[in-house]
């Protein structure tokens, strides 16, 4: 059977008090919607099924957002009726005979294995319920359980009666189902309760009716079912979020000088021994190999970064390959399109881009490298700058094996600089130079004999 996944997301969030709808707020630099997207399209059961989610309010920002998803249909719920009525704008698009699985946009953290746990409970005469157990069930919907221990109804908070209140296990929301089973019960929903709502959890004690057997599965982790309503708790779930992944690293074998003060935006792959001091912050698609150690308040960025580089404090790193033995740092800013062969040595106020850096190199001091190609043993003095850009077109500089360019140099692109060449320091090189030789363009110095120093007058 195959099976489709049905995510709410067409609540207005009026408590995260933005213009942006709520499931596009970012846990882990992704929007939450997207984190439950990803899920779901990672669940082996989910072969060729499709993924339909309910939009409403600014659901043009979430179109434009997510719209270019690939499995991913949209359909509308121009008002929000309940959750039951939400389902409901789904039901012409899913296949087939198809298992229904339920899902929010604002719950984030559902995990993959839960989801394909509870997927499994469903046949013909079984449907799967998510539950779970809170020391303060307010608000939520309450499990009902007969003396067999079997689910006979969802009661809303505000419908529940004073006994039902003191129920501590709660409805997640999240449930699975035959989308035969499900079209049949929504099709008698009504909205006769306190909120005017059509609940979805009403078909809980219509499958009962049935006799479909609720199969109700407690999960323990709170942070997987939780929903987000507001900025404090969306905090709360990066915080856990960030914890996990930061725990998941340590047991693969990084050693991190504080979890709390680690970011992971995106994927990281680890060799061993590599360690993190604090406020390290990672995005996008981080590749990090053996013994490599990041210092202090670092941004990596898309990165790859081979065996047993260090990485000093307060470095900006993006888009960029950084070949095994390298020392970027402190201060030092690596911009897109650059790779570092072995041993290479950046230091502080160094800013490149797009530039390929040879074995060996060094550029250790206040410079800025782009739209260059630097051979191999090249020492880069403190101060020089490529003049890349004139104002209009970008031009390449390239400089060769061994060469040696002096302090405060500017080299005018675009220019070659041959192998073993020396430029004088100071220099403003315009043309290219010979291999081997010592260029430079520089005023000859003099001294003037007759000068004195000024002396201040006296008023
Ligand atoms: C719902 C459940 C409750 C459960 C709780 C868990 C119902 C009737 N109640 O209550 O049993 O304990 O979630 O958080 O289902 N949504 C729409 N369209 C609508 C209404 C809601 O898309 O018309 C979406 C919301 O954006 C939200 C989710 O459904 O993501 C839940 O809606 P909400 O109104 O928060 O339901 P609760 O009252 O919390
Ligand atoms: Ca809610």
């Amino acid at each position: 059977m195959k099976l489709d996944v049905i995510i709410l997301a067409a609540g207005q969030g009026t408590r995260m008090k933005s213009s942006k709808p709520k499931v596009l707020h970012e846990l882990a630099g992704k929007p939450m919607l997207t984190h439950v997207i990803d899920t779901a399209m990672g669940l082996s059961v989910n072969a060729a099924g499709k993924i339909h989610v309910i939009y409403g309010h600014g659901g043009e920002q979430v179109k434009k957002t997510l719209g270019h998803l690939k499995d991913v249909e949209w359909a509308e719920q121009t008002e929000q009726l309940g959750t039951g009525h939400a389902v409901q704008q789904a039901m012409p698009g899913l296949s087939k005979d198809c298992i229904a699985l339920i899902l929010y946009g604002d719950v984030p953290l559902i995990q993959q294995q839960t989801l394909e746990n509870l997927i499994a409970t469903v046949n013909d005469t079984q449907m799967g319920l998510l539950t779970t157990l809170l020391d303060n069930p307010s608000g939520y919907g309450r499990i009902i359980r007969d003396k067999n221990n079997i689910v006979q109804k969802i009661v809303e908070h505000k419908d529940a009666t004073k006994a039902e209140l003191l129920v501590n296990e709660v409805n997640t929301g999240i449930m699975a189902v035959k989308s035969s089973h499900l079209q049949a019960w929504l099709n008698k929903l009504n909205n006769n309760n306190v909120q005017g709502e059509y609940y979805l959890t009403d078909i809980i004690e219509m499958a009962v009716n049935d006799d479909v057997v609720v199969v109700g599965t407690i999960t323990n982790d709170e942070v997987e079912v939780t929903g987000i309503n507001d900025k404090v708790q969306l905090q709360e779930m990066e915080r856990a979020y960030q914890g996990r992944q930061a725990e998941r690293l340590m047991r693969e074998g990084v050693s991190m000088a504080d979890a709390s003060r680690f970011d992971l935006r995106g994927s990281c792959e680890v060799g061993q021994d590599v360690s993190l001091d604090i406020n390290v912050v990672m995005e996008g698609k981080i590749k990090l190999g053996n013994r490599v150690k990041i210092g202090p308040n670092v941004l990596l960025k898309d990165i790859e970064i081979h065996d047993d580089v260090v990485v000093l404090a307060n470095s900006v790193l993006e888009q960029a390959i950084i070949g095994s033995g390298s020392q970027i740092g402190p201060f030092a800013r690596i911009r897109p399109d650059t790779i570092l062969a072995e041993n290479t040595r950046i230091g502080n106020f160094v800013e490149i881009k797009k530039t390929t850096v040879g074995k060996g190199s060094k550029i250790s001091h206040l410079s800025y490298i782009g739209d260059s190609e630097l051979g191999s043993g090249v020492n880069i003095g403190a101060g020089t700058i490529t003049c890349n850009y004139d104002g209009a077109n970008k031009f390449k500089t390239i400089i060769g094996d061994n060469a040696f360019i002096g302090s405060d140099t500017q080299l005018v692109a675009p220019v070659k600089v041959g192998k073993g060449a020396t430029i004088g320091a100071g220099s403003t090189i315009t043309r290219d130079t010979p291999d081997e030789k010592l260029t430079l363009s520089r005023n000859k110095q003099i001294t003037i004999d007759s000068w004195k120093k000024p002396v201040k007058t006296k008023k």
